[in-house]
């Protein structure tokens, strides 16, 4: 960062060195030398020429999915794009543009109140728009790729812009086309939802099935919306009350004859069939097994009623966050035989500062 050219790109981009505590919502101590907001995708192709020769980049929508270091030294660029725009209405469904650096809960909430109904399942979740396709956000029986038409992204490396159809994200189960590409490849703009005109609840998943006000006739997206936001409530910690990044771990999916296997083993085993096939374990549950359920070691723990849910009690860091991951998922590993995956990213850099 520190050649010509590379300063005079950061000082027409209005970059500043800041500390980034307060934009993750796991608040690790960060401090970055230049973090850029992006509020105008006018701002891109500086951008990519500051990646250049920076030598990478370090994309942040809300924080809500990482892992921060100590210290970045590669150029931040916060995503703060914002705008809803509905482009068309299709035959069966409402098609709206909103903007990356959107809030996510607000949209979700701001299409209900507009009869775009389909977002309900997934309200209260931290983070913006332009970070939910990215691991492709899922709760309660919803996968924001099925509510998704294109997603716009700007390839930093090429300094072009380029649209994703659905197909095209490669959507999986907390997984994209995006996720998997290294860090800071691409930045996310725009991501266009197609949002059902003729919508049906989605109710198959125990904690909504048993709500005596969804199952009634007039049951409505702005229920289900409510319902979804008291079961968060009730379960998963605020990070504004203590910090986290939701689910530390994905659930494993593994074939048919390893869960057999397992629960021959294991009767009490929380497990779920997949349309392919495969079977997801509870990672909660595997975790609580071992005892880590509401234990606390430092200023890391698992969450007290969700074992999957890793907190920041106070004062934590990356550091902290690894290693008690990693007794995690040994201590998994050696009761279950069981890998347990992390779901946030973790952003490289120096862990000390
Ligand atoms: N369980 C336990 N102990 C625990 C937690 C869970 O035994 O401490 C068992 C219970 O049997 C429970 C089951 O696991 O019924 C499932 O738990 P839960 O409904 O809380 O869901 P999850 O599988 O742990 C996933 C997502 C959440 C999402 C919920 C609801 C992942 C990694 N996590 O959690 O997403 O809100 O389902 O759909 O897929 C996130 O990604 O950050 C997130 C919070």
């Amino acid at each position: 960062m520190s050649n010509p050219s590379s300063n005079v790109l950061s000082d027409k981009l209005g970059a500043t060195a800041r500390e980034l505590e307060d934009s993750n919502t796991l608040r690790l101590p960060c401090r970055a030398s230049c973090v850029v907001d992006l509020t105008s995708t006018a701002q891109l192709p500086d951008i990519s020429a500051l990646a250049r020769s920076a030598g990478g980049l370090v994309v942040l929508g809300g924080g809500s999915n990482v892992v921060l270091p100590a210290v970045i030294s590669l150029p931040v660029v916060r995503v703060q794009l914002r705008g809803i725009q509905p482009f068309q209405a299709g035959s069966d469904a409402w098609i709206i543009d909103v903007a990356a650096g959107e809030n996510w809960h607000r949209w979700v909430d701001f299409s209900l109140s507009r009869g775009w109904d389909g977002l309900e399942n997934l309200a209260l979740i931290p983070g913006t728009v332009g970070a939910a396709p990215i691991q492709n956000i899922g709760a309660y029986g919803v996968e924001v790729a099925s509510r998704i038409e294109s997603v716009m992204a700007w390839n930093v490396a090429e300094g072009r812009m380029e649209t994703f159809s659905r197909r095209e994200c490669q959507f999986g189960y907390r997984d994209s086309i995006f996720k998997r590409a290294p860090a800071g490849s691409w930045i996310i703009v725009c991501v266009r939802f197609a949002l059902p005109r003729f919508w049906m609840p989605v109710l198959g998943y125990p904690d909504l099935a048993r709500r005596p006000e969804l199952s009634a006739a007039d049951v409505s997206a702005r229920k289900v919306f409510k319902a979804v936001v008291e079961v968060r409530r009730a379960k998963l910690p605020d990070p504004a009350d203590l910090p986290n990044a939701g689910s530390f771990f994905k659930n494993p999916v593994v074939p048919a004859e390893r869960v057999e296997a397992l629960h021959a083993q294991f009767p009490g085993l929380v497990s779920y069939a997949q349309p392919d096939g495969m079977h997801k374990l509870a990672a909660g549950w595997l975790i609580e097994q071992c005892g880590f359920k509401g234990r606390r070691e430092g200023a890391v723990g698992m969450h007290q009623n969700q074992a999957l849910v890793m907190v920041n009690h106070g004062g934590a860091s990356a550091a902290d966050l690894r290693n008690f991951a990693l007794q995690v998922a040994s201590t998994v590993r050696d009761r279950f035989g069981v890998e347990l995956e992390p779901e946030p990213v973790f952003i490289p850099g120096k862990l000390a500062a």
